[in-house]
């Protein structure tokens, strides 16, 4: 078979990063083999986000941009797959003379047979969405890896009809992967050296297998198995493999995950909880499914389990209807909870979403300009001032690889998912990315902490966790 060479870049979430390594498989099938660069491509694809507007026009730049070399390499041939596959089909085929294949989140099994209609001239679409698809038998071709951390997807699509967000329109219907098949995709990472996981959904905490949508389970010979189970059997694969996992949802985390963590030393000390307003007024029109007060409570059960877990969040600032004073109730919840890390965001109204339908987009531009620089301001002072409190700790650090500002440094990160600087040697020895150290920190900024290695290895207290019973 003749090789050809395809160039998938990447945008968005990282469930996008993961569903490329699934493009990569099913094209390596095909004679397809990953390039890093899109110089001499025979095939580029974009994998797209359609978040905020911001995003989009992002890509439809880059399209322009692709271009002169479609203009050199005639065969060329511009794919665009993910999320603005699924919500801009009409416009990619019709106003993008350069877009040759159009392929949504949940139909990229069909590229195959697609790539051969091509080559019949026409354009190929198909962006049918799925109710079960999940991609679950097919084993990933991993992509521009480390080496050292891999993601795991283990559900897709979105059943919340958050007002804001246009990824249940995208992705689809919400469904979870088989866990026998997650567990053995750790457990093969593990043995090619992978020493962390994340485990990626919309809202991980309603992961369930074998229990139908009306809560019945479906095969009685089966465990039923829900994310806390979920996250015990990942933990089990090995005490040398980190588990990490992202995003929960603060209507849905129960505390059962919560004392899995805590019983277990290798799943992180981390836990994004997005929030998106500190106004229950808000909260209520984006259609979340909890109020400050309910948010506030599951921050004290994380804290009540594990006094030490680092907390990170989403904001949206200049949603809909969003007054001073709602504003005000954000920036007065930061200050509550202190959050380790934020994404920060404004406002993007989004085609056909409920606030679309709904309410206007009404907060003035210079408003949600001020009101978000606001919010990135208390944060850094937040993540400066919680970043101290790691300095003098001997913390063990999961080693990355080389610091982007020196050489001589490497980075790697706690269990709190903050970035640790470390020389690059310890006396005579170099440390090398995968390997566990024991360091001391001894200075932080909001961005990272520097550490001293004082060991090298895993702490030696550290025991094998107890079999989670399913
Ligand atoms: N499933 C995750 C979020 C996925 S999208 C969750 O429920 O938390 C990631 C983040 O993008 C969201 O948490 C939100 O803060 C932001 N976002 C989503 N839609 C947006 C929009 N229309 N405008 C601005 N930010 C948005
Ligand atoms: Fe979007 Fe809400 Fe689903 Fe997150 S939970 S993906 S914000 S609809
Ligand atoms: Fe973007 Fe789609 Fe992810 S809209 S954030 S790539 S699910």
């Amino acid at each position: 078979m003749d090789t050809k060479k395809v160039y998938i870049e990447s945008y968005g979430c990282q469930m996008n990063f993961s569903d490329s390594e699934i493009v990569a498989s099913i094209l390596a099938k095909e004679g397809y083999e990953p390039v890093t660069s899109v110089d001499g491509a025979d095939l580029v694809l974009l994998n797209t986000c359609s978040i905020r507007d911001k995003a989009e026009q992002t890509v439809l730049n880059r399209i322009d941009g692709l271009n002169h070399l479609k203009v050199k390499h005639p065969a060329m041939k511009v794919g665009v797959l993910g999320c603005m596959a699924e919500r801009m089909r009409e416009e990619l085929i019709e106003r993008k003379h350069l877009v040759d294949l159009v392929v949504g989140p949940d139909a990229y099994r069909s590229l195959p047979e697609l790539l051969e209609d091509l080559g019949s001239g026409q354009k190929a679409v198909n962006v049918l969405l799925s109710r079960d698809e999940t991609y679950a038998d097919i084993e990933r071709v991993r992509l521009g890896s480390n080496g050292v951390s891999a993601f795991i997807t283990i559900m897709r699509g979105c059943d919340n009809m958050c007002a804001f967000c246009v990824v249940p329109f995208t992705r689809g219907r919400e469904r979870s992967r088989d866990p026998k098949t997650i567990v053995e995709e750790a457990r093969k990472l593990f043995q090619d050296g992978i020493r962390e996981v994340t485990l990626l959904g919309q809202n991980v905490d309603s992961y369930r297998w074998n229990v139908d949508s009306r809560g019945n389970v479906k095969d009685t010979n089966e465990a039923v198995v829900d994310f806390a189970d979920l996250l015990g059997l990942v933990a089990d694969v090995s005490p040398q493999l980190r588990v990490r996992f992202s995003t929960s949802h603060p209507k849905d985390m129960t505390d059962k995950v919560l004392r899995t963590m805590a019983a277990r030393p290798n799943i992180c000390k981390y836990i994004h909880l997005p929030v998106q307003s500190g106004s229950s007024e808000v909260l209520q029109r984006m259609n979340r499914g909890y109020d400050r007060a309910w948010y506030k409570e599951r921050i004290d059960a994380i804290r009540r389990h594990m006094p030490d877990c680092a907390i990170s969040t989403d904001i949206i600032a200049g949603f809909c209807g969003e007054s001073e004073d709602d504003h005000r109730s954000t920036l007065g919840l930061m200050d509550e909870v202190r959050y380790d890390m934020a994404y920060m965001f404004k406002y993007s109204e989004r085609p056909k979403t409920l606030a679309a339908r709904k309410y206007p987009d009404d907060v003035p531009e210079v408003d949600k300009g001020r009101r978000l620089q606001e919010i990135i301001d208390l944060q850094m002072q937040h993540a400066g001032e919680r970043n101290q409190r790691h300095v003098g700790q001997v913390q063990e650090v999961l080693i990355e690889g080389t610091s982007k500002r020196s050489q001589d440094h490497l980075f790697g990160r706690n269990t709190y998912n903050a970035v640790v600087i470390v020389p690059r040697f310890q006396g005579a020895e170099e440390l090398k990315p995968g390997q566990y150290i024991q360091a001391r920190i001894i200075s932080a900024t909001s961005g990272s902490l520097q550490g001293d290695p004082v060991g090298i290895g895993m702490e030696p207290a550290r025991r094998s966790p107890e079999p989670v019973s399913i």
